[in-house]
């Protein structure tokens, strides 16, 4: 039997967690709070982050994994904001410290699950926004029976694949080595969806290579997992520079008007 069929078995009803690395110094958007922490109309981009995973019934937990040394301040952040719009959602909300980079931040926060949890979600503190359709979707397909499952969209701009010029040469023209067809790409976001045990196991024998890897199903692709998509959203943009902080408020605006506030 497998570790899956054996939590599978088990008496406690099957769980569906979120893991929220949350950790990154946002070094791309400007000086200031780690990225996580900077607020979107007044509220932190985590809580909003917190609240876009409580929003689906199918999650019970979240994980939010801070900076190594922020956690308990992420802790008195959490508790000093409502995490859900609904009394009923009695989703739980842990805090553990992160790590150096972000494959190993998710590895702390999958470390931090209890046993009955058989199904992940991992979202990145960094969208906010997405809407909790998409958050449905992917719990779904996992909970299905898919072993990794990825939000995507396509893509706008045609792609180009190039020669780096880095370091003395930085700056210079640089050579275009190959142009995918842009039909087959896809932009990928989050939330991902896995199995416990494939995120687990690809934690584990991926090895952290460089900055480690910026994608969790790119490392369950490395085991010979197959991974599929699902529609993504346009509002589960990654903000990562200072115009995408100007879209998420304009998004929040377009929402409290639809919503009649
Ligand atoms: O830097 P990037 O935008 O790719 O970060 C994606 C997510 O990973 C962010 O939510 C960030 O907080 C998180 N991260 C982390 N630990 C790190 C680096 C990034 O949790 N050491």
């Amino acid at each position: 039997m497998s570790d899956r069929d054996t939590a599978n078995a088990s008496a406690a009803p099957a769980r569906t967690a979120v893991v929220i690395p949350a950790a990154g110094r946002g070094v791309r958007l400007g000086p200031g709070a780690p990225k996580a922490l900077r607020t979107l109309n007044g509220t932190p981009m985590l809580v909003h982050a917190v609240r876009a995973m409580t929003a689906s019934r199918a999650v019970s937990l979240v994980v939010v994994v801070a900076p190594a040394d922020g956690a308990a301040e992420v802790r008195n952040l959490l508790d000093a904001h409502p995490l859900a719009d609904h009394d009923s959602t009695r989703t739980e909300v842990v805090v553990v410290p992160g790590g150096e980079t972000r494959q190993e931040s998710v590895r702390l926060g999958l470390a931090a699950l209890p046993d009955d949890v058989t199904a992940v979600l991992v979202h990145d503190a960094a969208r906010p926004l997405v809407p909790v359709d998409t958050v449905d979707a992917v719990a779904a397909a996992v909970r299905e029976g898919a072993p990794a499952v990825v939000p995507a969209l396509p893509l706008a701009d045609t792609v180009k694949q190039v020669e780096p010029r880095t370091g003395e040469h930085a700056g210079e023209p640089e050579p275009v080595v190959a142009t995918p067809e842009r039909a087959l790409l896809r932009a990928v976001q989050t939330p991902q969806g896995f199995d416990r045990v494939t995120l687990v196991e690809a934690h584990e024998k991926v090895a952290l290579e460089g900055e480690g890897a910026t994608d969790d199903a790119g490392m369950v692709e490395r085991l010979g997992v197959r991974v599929v998509v699902v529609p993504g959203h346009e509002e589960a943009f990654k903000v990562t520079r200072p115009l995408d902080l100007v879209l998420a408020e304009a998004v929040l605006a377009r929402r409290r008007a639809n919503d009649g506030f």
